[in-house]
């Protein structure tokens, strides 16, 4: 378990499936986007990047955030629950202040998974079914420990049982935390800094839709490449 994109290890990467979590709110709205039947969703370093993508990809859409907001002349912001019907099909164009830097920061693992509360039972699932040891790495909040992804991190722990061995004091305290905040997610979560950033944005209702545990079965998976790609865990066919 990592706490910080930044403290991340070759080691803790290298052969193993890093799972990020940014639950408020990229990686909430990366498995609502999946969800919804969004296709795929390429990740991009700044918003200038996705600005400069959108003219090569003319269908797609843009989405994120800078400073909570939708970034001028974006089509979407970074709220999951303005996905629906109109994005089904579509490329996603996404940048982020600190989600889609922690994807960006796991390139070198062999398997990257995106989860968060919203989809936790279905990433335990994923990863179960991967033979690799596994890496929880929390986006954060501006480079500071963010408590909702700890709590997401937990919550797929929690979902794993006794099946798995806790390698840090780290992973223990995620289960530990995810179990207490369980009552009531959503209160535990508009205490942190994140979410109080969204309550002062007036976008409370993210939280709300981020709180909500295992309503969805999508979980992101990454497919390397320039730029890199999200696409459904599971949705990807190989032929020969
Ligand atoms: C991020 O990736 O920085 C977060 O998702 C922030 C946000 O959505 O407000």
């Amino acid at each position: 378990m990592v706490l910080l994109p930044s403290e991340l290890k070759a080691n803790q990467s290298d052969r193993r499936v890093v799972v990020v979590f940014d639950v408020l709110r990229a990686t909430t709205t990366i498995a609502a986007a999946l969800e919804t039947g969004v296709e795929q969703i390429l990740i991009f370093p700044d918003v200038e990047s996705v600005r400069r993508a959108k003219l090569e990809y003319p269908g797609a859409l843009s989405c994120g955030e800078q400073n909570c907001y939708r970034p001028e002349g974006f089509d979407l912001g970074n709220s999951p629950g303005d996905l629906g019907p109109a994005q089904v099909g579509k490329t996603l164009l996404m940048s982020t202040t600190n989600g889609t830097k922690a994807i960006l920061a796991a390139k070198g693992a062999a398997r990257i998974l995106t989860g968060a509360l919203v989809n936790a039972r279905a990433a335990a699932k994923e990863v179960r079914q991967s033979s690799m040891d596994v890496t929880l790495l929390c986006a954060g909040t501006n480079g500071k420990l963010a408590m909702e992804d700890v709590i997401g991190a937990g919550a797929l722990i929690g979902c794993l049982g006794d099946s798995v061995e806790l390698e840090s004091d780290a992973a223990i305290i995620a289960r530990e935390l995810s179990q207490s905040a369980a009552k009531d997610l959503a209160s535990v979560l508009r205490l942190g800094e994140g979410g109080r950033n969204l309550i002062r944005a007036e976008l409370e209702g993210d939280i709300e839709f981020a709180a909500r545990r295992d309503v969805f079965t999508a979980v992101g998976e990454v497919e390397q490449g320039e730029p890199i790609r999200i696409v459904r865990a599971g949705s990807r066919i190989s032929l020969q």
